[in-house]
């Protein structure tokens, strides 16, 4: 009887580790186009919105219409697909944009894989994580271009009415300083999969 005891606890120390990752499923292969083609599609949209209004404008319209812009499309193109799309960055401007734990894990994967020269266009992390219900969490580095620069540059290549602007819309602003090629932050993608 004492042995049996003893076996069953054996069995159950070696097995709780093992069964828990055991009860979560592999990520698919449809489940990530998915998540990749709704990333693309997002951040396309973004920038087509920025472009069109620098285009049709100044690019002092675009800050306004950009921010609210970003965080209607941030809410709207979750809503349509049943997912939660945004762009988090620990630079953030605006406050809503800061990572979660599980997004600080992964931006901060991505800033040793920038350091190190191994982030590139293919650069993406998914994974199913249980946190309540089982979550599909996608995230994809976003990288600074020249145009981000009127917006997200150094001191001289942001001129004095954006900054105006930024800075009374974004008291706590942190997304200025960049260069060409910068890690800016990450789309991050996260569904209810259960
Ligand atoms: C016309 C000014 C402007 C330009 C140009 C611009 N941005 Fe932004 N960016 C903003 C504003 C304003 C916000 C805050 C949006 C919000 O409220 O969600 C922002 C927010 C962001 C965020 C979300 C994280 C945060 O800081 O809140 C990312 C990521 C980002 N921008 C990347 C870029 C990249 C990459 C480019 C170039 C392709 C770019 N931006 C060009 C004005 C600009």
């Amino acid at each position: 009887m004492k042995s049996l005891f003893l076996f069953v606890l054996v069995v159950i120390a070696v097995c709780l580790p093992g069964c828990k990752e055991n009860r979560i499923p592999n990520v698919s292969e449809p489940q990530l186009l998915e998540m990749r083609s709704t990333a693309i599609e997002f951040m396309k949209e973004l920038k087509g919105i920025l472009i069109k209004e620098i285009q049709k404008g100044s690019v002092l319209n675009a800050v306004s219409i950009c921010s609210d812009t970003a965080q209607m499309l941030t809410n709207n193109f979750g809503l349509q697909k049943g997912i939660f799309v945004k762009r988090v960055s620990f630079n953030n401007r605006n406050s809503n944009n800061f990572p979660d734990e599980y997004e600080k894990k992964i931006l901060n994967r991505f800033s040793a894989m920038h350091n190190d020269g191994k982030l590139d266009q293919t650069t993406e992390s998914i994974e199913i994580v249980e946190g309540g219900a089982m979550y599909l969490r996608y995230m994809k580095p976003i990288l600074i271009q020249a145009e981000c620069l009127n917006c997200h540059g150094s001191g001289t290549q942001i001129s004095p009415e954006i900054k105006k602007l930024i800075s009374e819309k974004y008291p706590n602003d942190k997304a200025i300083n960049y260069k060409v090629g910068d890690l800016r932050g990450a789309v991050s993608i996260k569904k209810v999969i259960e």
